[in-house]
Order: C-alpha cells, then sequence, then structure tokens
C-alpha cells in the first residue's frame, strides 16, 4: 500500500497558501514553487542513508557523516514539474534529470504522452517523479509506468498537492510508490480540477492564460 507523506513543516505550509491565492502573478508564484520545492526536497531526502568518514578540523580528526553514494534522478512531468526542479537541484546538485512529457486530453482528462528523456541508468537511480498536482492520477500514474518500463524500481513521488482521487489511483497503480505531498485537498470538480487547489499549475507558472 502506498504510503502518504503530508510535509507538514510551518514554512511549506505559509509558502503554499501564498502559491494557491489566486492574486499571486505569475513571477511571484514561481518564486514560491522553487522555494517550496527546495523545502520539500529537504524533507524528502530525509531518510537518505549515511556512511561515516574521517574529517580533520583545525582542531582534531573526527569521525563524522557523509550521504552514502546514493545515485537519484528527478524526474519532472512536463511543463508544471519543470517549475520544482531547479530549487531541488539547490539541495541535490549531483542529480541527473529526466523528463516525461504529458498532458491531459481536457475532454477525456486521460494523459497523452508526447516525450520521454531520461539518465541512461535509471535502473540504479532513487527515481522522484515530480508534478504540482496530483487530480485524477493518471499523469502521475502513466509517468511511473513509463519508468518501470524502462527498468526503474525505487521511485517516489512528489506533488504539492494531492485530491483523494489521485491518491486511490496511485494506491492501484503503483501501490509500491509513496507519495509526498504538502496538501491533500476535497476532491475533483466536474472539470477535473482540484477543489480548493491553485488552478492551473502550468498555466501559472508559465503565464499562459
Ligand atoms: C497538470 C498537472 C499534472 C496533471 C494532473 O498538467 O501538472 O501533470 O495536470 O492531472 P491528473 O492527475 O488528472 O493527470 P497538464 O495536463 O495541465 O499539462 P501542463 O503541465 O503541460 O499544463
Ligand atoms: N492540473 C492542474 O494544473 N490543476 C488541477 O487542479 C488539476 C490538474
Amino acid at each position: 500500500m502506498a504510503k502518504v507523506h503530508v510535509m507538514d513543516h510551518p514554512l511549506i505550509q505559509h509558502k503554499l497558501s501564498y502559491i494557491r491565492d489566486k492574486n499571486t502573478g505569475t513571477k511571484e508564484f514561481r518564486e514560491l514553487i522553487d522555494e517550496v520545492a527546495m523545502l520539500m526536497a529537504y524533507e524528502i531526502t530525509r531518510e537518505l542513508p549515511l556512511e561515516e568518514i574521517e574529517v580533520e578540523t583545525p582542531v582534531a580528526t573526527c569521525r563524522t557523516k557523509v550521504i552514502s553514494g546514493k545515485k537519484l534522478g528527478l524526474i519532472p512531468i512536463l511543463r508544471a514539474g519543470l517549475g520544482m526542479v531547479d530549487g531541488m537541484l539547490k539541495l541535490i546538485p549531483t542529480a541527473k534529470v529526466g523528463h516525461i512529457g504529458l498532458y491531459r486530453d481536457p475532454d477525456t482528462l486521460q494523459p497523452v504522452e508526447y516525450y520521454v528523456k531520461l539518465p541512461t541508468d535509471i535502473a540504479e537511480r532513487d527515481l522522484i517523479v515530480i508534478d504540482p498536482m496530483l487530480a485524477t492520477g493518471g499523469s502521475a500514474s502513466a509517468a511511473i509506468k513509463a519508468l518501470k518500463e524502462r527498468g526503474g524500481k525505487n521511485i517516489k513521488l512528489m506533488c504539492l498537492i494531492a485530491a483523494p482521487e489521485g491518491i486511490a489511483r496511485l494506491d492501484k497503480d503503483h501501490p509500491d510508490v509513496d507519495i509526498y505531498v504538502a496538501a491533500v485537498d476535497e476532491h475533483l470538480n466536474d472539470h477535473g480540477y482540484i477543489v480548493p487547489g491553485l488552478g492551473d499549475a502550468g498555466d501559472r507558472l508559465f503565464g499562459t492564460k
């Protein structure tokens, strides 16, 4: 069963409130998404394994800890996932980035794949699929399926806002994938938008509406 981790850090919750606000313009929206993604990267990497090394301080030699050679891969779902990549890379600068292009058909709400470009060694990486919105779950499910078909094994999903319907879909299709979110909202409306949500993440991020 997929575990849902709600990141309730006050800074994440505070920034999310302004991201939701319809009066927040494109520039500020983009900056807030970037900041929140950095904070979420901090939380999602909490379990990374450590190993001990020896370091000489100006005073003495000590045993101390560093992250033990884990290879990470960030997989934004285009377009809106792109807005979270730079914030995450600020904390995980050596991660490789793969892209999965999907758009949701506005009538059927089914995801349509148009681009996949991944690091060649995804089978050996811990992968984090990134998308601000988990609505019906169709896009995230299709992206994770695309990764698994190409050898991806250790996969987490990171979203800003999830609808219960999307969580249920992920749990059904990919129970092995844990979900990390800043908020779980009430429901989807008749157009498949999350209520209350934040509107159309891609359009708000890129100013296309
Ligand atoms: C949005 C969002 C997710 C998807 C979520 O993308 O960024 O990818 O919808 O909906 P779902 O869970 O019902 O599949 P959209 O299709 O609007 O494409 P865009 O990011 O290119 O604007
Ligand atoms: N995609 C979005 O960008 N927003 C929603 O609320 C649902 C899908």
